[in-house]
């Protein structure tokens, strides 16, 4: 009897899949990390047949104790925005799939913000215009790929988001879902539909576009003959959602005011603001969160570059401890920073500022400030910057938000989440199980193939692990975040 459900979460630095039993647990997992590629400063890029292949070799290992026929569908969630072409017939990619992070079209999307074209776009498509986003980066690849251009406009060539790639190799089918084409820069998020004229302005011929599609639907089967995925030719594929979406999904956000965040190499703070898109005044993003059954959800999204990259740099940059533990039980062994804050704008920041002239810094050290100092005053800049975005997005969502659901690397750190409980004043809830984005994939391909009913049996799996509440007197909190925003000012604007 098919009652497993196989989650495949493609992320930026490895691939992994992970089988969910009905009761939402984790019955088998498996991993592949793969090689990131630099060809120059500020430039990402990832071979997508290794992507295929280590998410295919995951897959095939996470399957491989179930007996056959044990799996009643696929879901798929994916590092966002990262861009693949590739020719139709042979299946080749004509560049490298060219990551998220890259900045390598920033000229361009200058170019866009001096044709006046900001407007237009956010009120389409929900997005600042950023060369996060996947638009310009086909832009890229047709305008600087040999042929490529001429090959697209003849119909030879398809584009695709990482979860369009992983389900046209799977099924032959050339979708995307909506949250995924959310984050291209081309797709209207109130008509669900491309933006031809969009298209037109950034020069991307609408024939290399993937269907768009809803978040929990069969695609398409698994076709047969797939190395290591023999037995599950069949099987439908019947999920696809971006990772930061699915994490919300799995976190069971299912209503209007909550939240999560993930706390990653950076952090990525999601809420649900129900059926309508919010328009940010705050330096907020808006996307679509899923469709399910013809009812769509939309999200608000700030995002952070350096979050639990920042603890990463402590340890080898700094060299000031040796794991994020025992950057914990340093931060723990003083009552507070003394003081000290730490802005970690090493690559500018993000959301709400938007400042990529910002550059990092230690301020209010005396000669009193020691190690463990610093390390506290690294892990409350984490918590300053998921501050910042809660606070914009109850500026633009006019609701409050009641709680924040956790995830991701850092949220282990106890120390963390209080500090972030402290700041918010809200409680701050870590889940049992941590892997929500995969399991937000597979609670997308259960509802698709019936193996949940619906939202509030899944809300209903979810359990929280703990949940901080807010302890130090508020005062103390309001003044250390002020003193955060005094220091982020400072930081602002330097390489400029
Ligand atoms: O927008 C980028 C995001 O989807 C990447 O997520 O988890 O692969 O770093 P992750």
């Amino acid at each position: 009897m098919a009652s497993y459900i196989l989650a495949l979460d493609q992320g930026t630095t490895s691939s992994r899949a992970i089988v969910f039993d009905r009761a939402g647990q984790i019955a088998a997992k498996a991993q592949h990390p793969f090689p990131q590629i630099y060809p120059q400063a500020g430039w990402v890029e990832h071979d997508p047949m290794t992507i295929w292949d280590t998410e295919r070799l995951a897959a095939a290992e996470a399957i491989r104790e179930l007996p056959e026929g044990s799996i009643a569908g696929i879901g798929v969630t994916n590092q966002r925005e990262t861009t693949i072409v590739w020719d139709k017939a042979t299946g080749q990619p004509v560049y490298n799939a060219i990551v998220w992070q890259c900045r390598r079209t920033a000229e361009l999307c200058e170019e866009l913000k001096r044709q006046g074209l900001e407007e237009r776009i956010v009120s389409t498509t929900g997005l600042l215009i950023d060369a996060y986003f996947s638009g310009t980066k086909i832009r890229w690849i047709l305008d600087n790929v040999p042929g490529a251009r001429q090959r697209a406009e003849r119909g030879e060539l398809l584009f695709g988001t990482v979860e369009t790639w992983l389900i046209w190799k799977l099924t032959g089918q050339h979708v995307t879902d909506y949250s995924n084409a959310s984050r291209t820069m081309l797709f209207d998020i109130h008509r669900l539909c491309w933006d031809e004229e969009l298209c037109r302005l950034l020069q991307i011929p609408a024939c290399m576009l993937p269907r768009p599609v809803e978040n929990s639907a069969v695609y398409g089967t698994v076709q047969p003959g797939i190395p290591g995925l023999e037995t599950l030719a069949g099987v439908p594929v019947c999920a696809a959602a971006g990772d930061q979406q699915a994490a919300l999904f799995g976190q069971a956000c299912f209503h209007p005011g909550e939240a999560k965040n993930t706390y990653g190499t950076g952090c990525f703070t999601l809420m649900n603001v129900g059926a309508e898109p919010v328009r940010s005044r705050a330096g907020l993003v808006s996307s679509v969160a899923w469709s399910v059954g013809g009812r769509t959800t939309y999200a608000l999204e700030g995002s952070v570059f350096n979050g639990g990259s920042t603890i990463q740099w402590l340890r080898d940059e700094l060299r000031l401890v040796d794991s994020a533990p025992e950057c914990d039980r340093l931060a723990e062994s003083v009552e507070s920073s003394g003081g000290v804050v730490v802005v970690p704008a090493f690559t500018g920041m993000g959301a709400p500022y938007w400042d990529m002239y910002a550059r990092g810094a230690i301020l209010g050290i005396t000669r009193g400030t020691g190690r463990a100092h610093i390390a506290r005053a690294v892990l409350e800049c984490i918590a300053y910057q998921v501050t910042d975005l809660m606070l914009a997005m109850r500026q633009d969502a006019g609701c409050d938000i009641t709680a924040l659901r956790a995830d991701g690397g850092a949220s282990v750190s106890d120390i963390l989440m209080q500090m972030q409980a402290d700041l918010l004043r809200i409680p701050v809830d870590r889940p049992a199980m941590v892997e929500t984005t995969a399991f937000g994939a597979a609670s997308l391909a259960g509802l698709a193939c019936g193996l949940w009913r619906d939202t509030e049996e899944l809300a209903a799996l979810r359990r929280s692990q703990r949940v901080f509440l807010p302890q130090r007197p508020q005062a103390d909190c309001d003044d250390e975040y002020r003193l955060w925003k005094k220091a982020v000012s400072r930081a602002c604007h330097w390489a400029e």
